[in-house]
């Protein structure tokens, strides 16, 4: 499974934990990162990294996506300005699992300075491993996409 994580320098220490982590914590599968930055506690912009982690899913180089920033809040608008992706910011399992399975989330947001490093972690591992149920979700998640269509300004 195809990871792309990204923070601002308020998530950079919990991304980096994430990526040292997570993989054994996955056992069902092979999961390998790539880590769209940034690259140090340096103050920098999250909408960058957010963009990025959800332009990587959005073109097929990433299954999946992690974005963190301070609060969650700003990464998760940032992604989801990003056609066809769905981001959901998670702060408990029970989120990270609904995201997935009646959501299809595709990226999952965080924030480090809301959930602690443990909790980030079991809501990361949570997300993976649920699946998407499809069904009566597709249709809602259908209607989300002609939202998405009916919006475009060009
Ligand atoms: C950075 O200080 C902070 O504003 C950012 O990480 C995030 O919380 C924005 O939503």
């Amino acid at each position: 499974m195809k990871i792309a994580i990204g923070s601002d320098h308020a998530g950079y220490p919990l991304k980096m934990l994430i990526v040292k982590t997570l993989p054994p914590l996955v056992p069902a599968a092979v999961v390998t990162f790539t880590d769209v930055g940034t690259h140090s506690e340096e103050s920098c912009d999250y909408p960058d990294y957010a963009a990025a982690v959800a332009a990587a899913v959005r073109d097929g180089s990433a299954d999946l996506g992690i974005a963190i920033c301070g609060t969650g809040i700003g990464a998760s608008i940032a992604a989801n300005k990003v056609a066809g992706v769905r981001a959901a910011l998670c702060t408990n399992e029970f989120m990270a699992e609904m995201a997935r399975r009646h959501n299809n989330a595709t990226v999952l947001v965080l924030g480090a300075r809301v959930v602690g490093s443990d909790l980030a972690l079991r809501i990361v591992q949570r997300f993976l491993e649920s699946p998407f149920e499809g069904g009566r979700h597709q249709r809602r998640l259908d209607k989300i996409d002609a939202i998405e269509r009916d919006n475009r300004t060009q």
